[in-house]
Order: C-alpha cells, then structure tokens, then sequence
C-alpha cells in the first residue's frame, strides 16, 4: 500500500491507499491502536458491502468487535444522531483505548468522527473511507463535525484520526454521480498544485470516468496535498488551509440557492472551479490557454457546465453573506497560474455577478 505519513502537532499518523485491501485493515490497526474493542460505525448503504469484511479483519487481529448502523445521508449529521451514538458507546462500556472505526462517506466520517472525538473527551478514531470525496477530502485532515439548523457542519472540532485506510475496490460500487462528486475535489487538487498531479489528472479526464481507473497515485497524491496544507495550518489559524477553498465559495453559495437538493457538493464545487478560473484570468493574469485547460478538465470528469435554477443575484447575495466577506467584496482563493493559488483575492460585487451569469448563460 501507498504510505502518506501525516506529522501533525498534535498526532502523527498514516494514510494508506491500497486497491483489495480491506482484509488488511486489522493488522495495519494493531500497528497504531494495539487492542481494546473496535466499534464500526457504517449507513445502511455501506453495511450490506463492506460491515462483515471489515468485521473479520478486526476480528481476526484480536479485536473485540461490535458495530452500528445509522440510516445513510446528510441529515443524519446532527447532534440527535450523535447522541444515540454515544447512547451505545456508553452501554457497551467503550473507554478512550478502544476504538471507532468510521466506515463510511464523509457523512460517517464527520459524524463518527465527532462522536469519536467528544466521547470521554476522545477515544481513538480510525477513518475507513469508502467514497472518492471522503478517500481525497473529508478523511484526512481532522476536521469532524455535525450539522446545527442551518448551519453545515456548525458544531465540531478538529481531532486527528489514529490511522486513515483507503481501499479502492470500494469505489467499485459507488454510483457514478457520486464518483463524479469525487472527482470535482480532485480536479480541486489538480488545479492547485498544477505539476504532475494535473497531468494525471488530465489523463483522467480523458477518457470515461469510473473506479477502475483511479488509481493508488492519484488518491496518494491528492492526500499529500491536502496533508501538507494541514500541517502548515492544522487548526485554521494562520490561513495557509483556506487554499482549499478553492471552487468552494461560489460553491457553497450554489448548493444553498438551491436548497442543498440540486447539486451535489462536488457539482456545485465544479461549477465553483469553473468560476474561480473565469475569475483567475481576469484578476490574476492566468493564461487564457490555462483557463481553457481548467475548464476542459472539468468537462472531461463530466462534471456540470452549466449553472441552472438560479437567479444570479442570489448566488453573489449568498457569497457576501459567507463568514469571510469583508464590506469591499468576498475574498477568494484563485490562480495565477495553473498549480499557484493566490489568497484573498478582493472581488468585487460586479465581477461577482458577472460570473454568475456566465455559469447561467453556458
Ligand atoms: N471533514 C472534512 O474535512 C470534510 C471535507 C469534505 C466533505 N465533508 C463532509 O462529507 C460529507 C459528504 O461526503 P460524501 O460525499 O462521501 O457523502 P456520503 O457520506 O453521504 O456518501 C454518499 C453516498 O454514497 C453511499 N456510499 C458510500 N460509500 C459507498 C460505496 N463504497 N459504495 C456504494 N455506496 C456508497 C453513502 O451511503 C451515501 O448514500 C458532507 O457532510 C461534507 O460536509 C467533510
Ligand atoms: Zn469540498
């Protein structure tokens, strides 16, 4: 399996990207959580493909095993959710050396992840991810969290997992509209350090999109993109992780005027990418030969060209309100060249809208 050490301040742990390699997952947990009890936390979707390998696999390392299944989607993310889960980690009298196994999307992963995080002020957490979103994104980084009213992901912490173990095989089964989802985040990746991973990235794009061919380096190398902007800014302060989000702020504000229900997340991060490049030629000088390798990328991972059902004025209304507007505009992360981002790039309200239309008017 691939290795991706993660030296974190306040852990340092492994992510490792293997393809069939689920069975291993006990013997690579001894390494970094040695016994106790192992709790699988899983949605319905995932138990019925993955609970009784990972099972045996722990069970066959010595652990002692039991696991929970929660209903699978966004709205499980909540703080009702979380407490019926530590309801069973306390009547199964789990204690900080035993061990929640988030076996799952990014859904499972922040919710687990959070629960694993405040029970008992922290038990060990190893995040099993089994979409390409959580695999490239949401697994890594110690960020976990549940939904509050209107606020994603509004109540949590950052809690650095123990290990993070990728199998590949499990994107087999996930449908293509979320491998898709996936796939926006790596062209995310791809865009931001330019280099080799753009060039794989672009081999991607060119022919059809499907698990077989996402391959150990692609994942390997998206986590190490992502692991070296969280070591510079493990907890968001110095400003170094807002790099990735790129694509995000005119995402964001796309997957809530459309209520969270048109879109996808990487859709609306896609059409977020597109944006930033529009937006990265006009004010930071990127080559329009860039622009248009960008925007061919995002078409090659079939992700939307077009925006729909929105009316511009709400999409810039929604970026001004995001928790980093300033009164001159929103600040942005874009490109001044393919693998350059550029943070805090001022735009204005005018050039905001004008983007907009262009995603509407494709
Ligand atoms: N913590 C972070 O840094 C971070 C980063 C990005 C996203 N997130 C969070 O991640 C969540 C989105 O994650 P997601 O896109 O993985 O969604 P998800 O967890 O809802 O999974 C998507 C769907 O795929 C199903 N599924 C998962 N694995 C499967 C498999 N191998 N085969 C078949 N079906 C499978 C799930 O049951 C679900 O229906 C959001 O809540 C978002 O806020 C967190
Ligand atoms: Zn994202």
């Amino acid at each position: 399996m691939k290795r991706i050490p993660a030296a974190l301040s306040s852990r340092t742990y492994d992510v490792l990207v293997g393809r069939g390699r689920l069975a291993g997952l006990g013997e690579a947990l001894t390494l970094s959580c040695p016994g106790g009890r192992a709790v699988v936390c899983c949605d319905q979707n995932v138990a019925p493909l993955y609970l009784e390998q990972t099972r045996s696999s722990l069970r066959a390392s010595g652990y002692e095993v039991s696991h929970i299944v929660i209903p699978a989607g966004e709205a499980q993310k909540n703080l009702a959710r979380a407490e019926e889960l530590y309801g069973v980690l306390y009547d199964r009298g789990i204690r900080r050396r035993d061990t929640v196994v988030a076996l799952g999307g990014g859904v499972v992963g922040d919710l687990a992840g959070f629960v694993a995080a405040t029970f008992q002020r922290g038990v060990r957490l190893v995040q099993v991810p089994t979409t390409l979103l959580a695999q490239v994104d949401a697994a890594v980084g110690g960020k976990v969290a549940v939904d509050f009213r209107a606020g994603k992901n509004y109540v949590g912490t950052f809690y650095q997992p123990w290990l993070v173990y990728v199998d590949l095989a499990a994107l087999d089964t996930l449908p293509a509209r979320e491998l898709r989802s996936g796939a926006a985040e790596v062209a995310k990746y791809a865009l931001l350090s330019g280099g080799e991973l753009l060039d794989r990235v672009a081999r991607l794009a060119g022919g059809p999109l499907t698990a077989a061919r996402v391959t150990q380096e692609l994942v390997a190398e998206c986590v190490a993109y992502k692991v070296a902007v969280v070591a510079a800014d493990e907890r968001e302060e110095t400003g170094a992780r807002a790099v990735l989000n790129l694509g995000h702020t005119i995402g964001h504000a796309i997957e809530a005027a459309t209520a969270f229900s048109r879109y996808t997340h990487g859709e609306a991060v896609g059409l977020g990418l597109r944006a930033s490049l529009w937006l990265s030629r006009r004010l930071c000088g990127l080559d329009a030969r860039e622009e248009a390798r960008g925007q061919a990328l995002l078409d090659g991972l079939g992700l939307p060209r077009r925006l729909e059902g929105v009316p511009a004025a709400s999409v810039g209304d929604l970026t001004r309100r995001d928790k980093k507007a300033g009164s001159d505009g929103v600040g942005y992360v874009l490109l001044d060249a393919l693998g350059s981002p550029r943070l805090e790039v001022l735009v204005p309200p005018r050039l905001e809208r004008e983007v907009v239309e262009w995603l509407l008017s494709r």
